[in-house]
């Protein structure tokens, strides 16, 4: 089953569900990261595996770089995390994937990219 305008991935995780192919595309690139965290998740363990790894290694000090917009809604100590995360995750690995769509909804990612998600899908990784 192909859905060319597949947006959050309904389409697709629903025939993957019914045992059928699930095929999304969209222009969006924010499409690709949350279709593929519900059509090829990780495996929990992999999961608490990386967020174990993510935590020790966030960095603690390093002063965010990010447009005054984004400035104003997050404290220093979670816009530190959301810039170093943003670097750090690669939307090719299935794990980082899961993550990177966990953190655009928290964020409030709504599908006419907010400017949270926007500046997240400028990194050029998404
Ligand atoms: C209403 S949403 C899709 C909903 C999805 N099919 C579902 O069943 O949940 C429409 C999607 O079409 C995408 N879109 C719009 N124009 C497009 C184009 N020219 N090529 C690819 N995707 C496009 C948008 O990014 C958006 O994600």
């Amino acid at each position: 089953m192909y859905d060319p305008f597949s947006g959050r991935g309904t389409a697709p995780l629903e025939a993957c569900r019914l045992g059928r192919i699930g095929i999304g595309s969209d222009a969006n690139p924010l499409a690709y990261v949350l279709t593929g965290a519900k059509v090829d998740p990780p495996t929990l363990n992999r999961v608490q595996t990386r967020l174990a790894y993510l935590r020790k290694h966030q960095p603690r000090t390093r002063a965010a770089a990010a447009p005054d917009d984004l400035v104003m809604l997050y404290t220093q100590k979670v816009l530190r995390q959301l810039c170093w995360l943003r670097a750090e995750l690669d939307t090719e690995d299935r794990t980082d994937r899961f993550i990177m769509a966990v953190v655009l909804g928290i964020m409030h990612a709504n599908f006419k990219p907010c400017p949270p998600a926007r500046w997240w899908a400028s990194w050029g990784r998404v």
